[in-house]
């Protein structure tokens, strides 16, 4: 993953305000940092132009970006986004209203395989439980990585006995389709869905449970949110597991050039992947508009409190446990998904 020097963020910042003051065309003002990353530095300046209502300029610079775009296409992503939106760039849908794009995604030959690592270092990395089991799914989407993990567990008889999955979700979509989901890959499993936001769940929860899953779905949380949650989910759990998008889409500021460098490779990555995968065009373009470019647009028009999304790199996650779970807890696994130069999905595990 690619990361911008202070000069550059300097740079950029700079260059953003003259592109804005002046709602001028691409090459003005003129780029002069490292030649490879021009096409981010035109997605920057396309993507902020657009933000601020002037989208014809800034697609513009998102069309000349993808000109000499190579290996990554996140300037024709968005640019032909804004042609089929008519240039409104602005989010298409509220992500997870319908589960289907999250559920396409989820096919997507890239997730399918960086998932079977996640659920098969998981299974290795978690001790068995002799006592029946309780299992806490945070933002449990479908359900369907749930109950794949539920199953691995058995085969690998680290779980007998269950006597709770717990499924959480703000989407009634989403929780309705995860309680069918894992009562139908585990027949007889005491399913329990709760319909409710991630912040509201601790204080609705008793006893302790054995594991608390939280995949692709903390991230939706700002950092403030994610320390304030996880100080009062502590008391109720065991064992932390975690399957993240590795990206600095948490601190840095809406409009900043680290928040587009960012957002550039990993949507930029994402999309890839779903438009490579054999599917209808329809299916795919859906997955993308109404999931992973509601959220881009999220991040790149929302400010921090509003937006939707918020990654965020391997070391502040360990940050982020190592100072709000204490010293009762330590990192007992840590691993890699999938990686490639610009997109880095990981699994870690913080247990007692
Ligand atoms: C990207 S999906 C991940 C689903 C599932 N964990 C998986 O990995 O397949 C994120 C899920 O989190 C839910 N979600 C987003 N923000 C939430 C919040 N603040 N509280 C509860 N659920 C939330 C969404 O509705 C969605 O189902």
């Amino acid at each position: 993953v690619i990361f911008l020097s202070r000069p550059e963020i300097e740079t950029w910042r700079q260059a953003g305000e003259e592109a804005l003051a002046n709602r001028v065309g691409p090459g003005r003002p003129t780029y002069t940092g490292r030649a490879n990353l021009e096409p981010m530095f035109d997605y920057f300046i396309g993507t902020l132009l657009a933000a601020h209502g002037a989208t014809a300029q800034g697609k513009e610079w998102l069309l000349a970006g993808a000109q000499h775009e190579a290996g990554m296409f996140s300037n024709t992503f968005v640019s032909a986004f804004l042609e089929r939106t008519a240039g409104r760039f602005i989010m298409p849908a509220k992500a997870f209203e319908d589960p289907r794009p999250f559920v396409h995604f989820a096919s997507v030959p890239l997730m399918v395989r960086a998932r079977e690592l996640f659920l098969e270092h998981a299974s290795h990395s978690l001790p068995a439980f002799r006592r029946p089991f309780r299992i806490l799914d945070i933002g449990t989407g479908n359900g369907a990585l749930l109950a794949n993990l539920l199953q691995r567990l058995r085969a690998h008889g680290k779980v007998n006995d269950m006597a709770e999955v717990l499924l959480v979700d703000a989407s009634p979509a989403m929780t309705d389709l995860a309680a069918k989901t894992v009562a139908e890959a585990l027949p007889g499993a005491p399913v329990r869905p709760l319909t409710a936001r991630i912040e509201e769940a601790a204080g609705r929860l008793e006893g302790r449970y054995d594991v608390a899953l939280m995949s692709l779905a903390y991230h939706h949380l700002p950092w403030e949110q994610k320390k304030a949650h996880l100080e009062r989910l502590k008391a109720h759990v065991d064992h932390v597991l975690v399957f993240e998008l590795d990206a600095n889409n948490d601190t840095p500021e809406l409009h900043s050039p680290e928040l587009a460098c960012s957002v550039y490779q990993s949507y930029g990555r994402i999309i890839d992947f779903v438009f490579a995968h054999d599917a209808p065009v329809a299916v795919a373009q859906a997955c993308v508009d109404f999931f992973l470019m509601t959220e881009q647009i999220s991040l790149l028009t929302q400010p921090r409190g509003r937006r939707t999304e918020y990654h965020m790199l391997r070391g502040q996650w360990h940050e982020l446990f190592r100072g709000t779970l204490g010293t009762d807890f330590a990192c007992a696994a840590e691993s890699t998904c999938f990686a490639d130069e610009s997109l880095d999905l990981f699994f870690m595990h913080y247990g007692r």
